[in-house]
């Protein structure tokens, strides 16, 4: 992937500004989590590209259950630090991304997810084979499996952002139970997590990480 880091002159931070395209490396390096956003709307041109790149994480089999609920309505952003221990991040962004899994709606509409070239046969063969996969499971169960996918679509909206120059958070720190009220989300939606999103408006801290050799074992 290749993306470029936008020149924004308003940002108050040290770190470097640049124009140039950023590598995939150079977007991992660069992302930390910023709690400080310049205060400007987002471009909702970017909000779609970094979710139209988000979307094209991998799942098993193509189920794609990852949704998206995207806010920026000033009033539900309080309501929602609200429930987020107060987490001053979530106002100080101008979007936040929550990043869930619905697997109950995924398996509802898996003919979504199937090729058009399919004929109607192989079709309707491939969705109840998919639907067998889970019948023996429960809801909490398959929303767990479901919740796996969604994990990696939050890494790529993390480094999409970053690569298109916007920072996030992620955040686990809120209660589940009032999210899903906040934002009218059924009870068996499984949260990947909140991503608060903007321009950075503070360097964050340098990383400070394992060695290769520490958590590697080569065979
Ligand atoms: C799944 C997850 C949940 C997190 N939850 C919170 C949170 O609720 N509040 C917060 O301020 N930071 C949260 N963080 C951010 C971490 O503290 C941060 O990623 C870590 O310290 C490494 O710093 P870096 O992201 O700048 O590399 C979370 C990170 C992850 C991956």
């Amino acid at each position: 992937m290749t993306a470029t880091l936008s020149q924004n002159t308003q940002t108050q931070t040290t770190e470097p500004q640049t124009t140039q395209p950023l590598t995939v490396a150079e977007a991992i390096e660069t992302r930390r989590s910023i709690r400080k956003f310049v205060q400007e709307p987002m471009s909702q041109g970017d909000l779609r590209e970094i979710l139209r790149l988000a979307g094209l994480a991998p799942t098993a089999n193509n189920v794609q259950t990852t949704r998206f609920a995207v806010i920026q309505d000033r009033a539900l952003l309080a309501q929602l630090q609200a429930v987020s221990y107060n987490q001053s991040q979530i106002t100080s962004a101008p979007a936040v991304i929550v990043v869930y899994s619905d697997m109950e709606d995924a398996l509802n509409t898996i003919e979504q997810t199937l090729p058009a070239t399919m004929s109607d046969d192989d079709r309707q063969k491939r969705a109840a084979g998919l639907r067998g996969q889970f019948q023996n499971q429960d809801v909490a169960q398959r929303g767990q499996w479901g919740l796996t996918q969604a994990n990696i679509a939050f890494g790529f909206v993390m480094l999409a952002a970053r690569g298109l120059g916007y920072d996030t958070v992620p955040m686990l720190g809120f209660q589940p139970d009032k999210v899903r009220e906040l934002l009218g989300l059924p009870e068996h939606a499984q949260f990947a997590g909140l991503l608060p999103i903007g321009k950075r408006a503070e360097d964050g801290f340098p990383h400070h990480r394992h060695a290769v050799e520490r958590v590697a074992t080569f065979y």
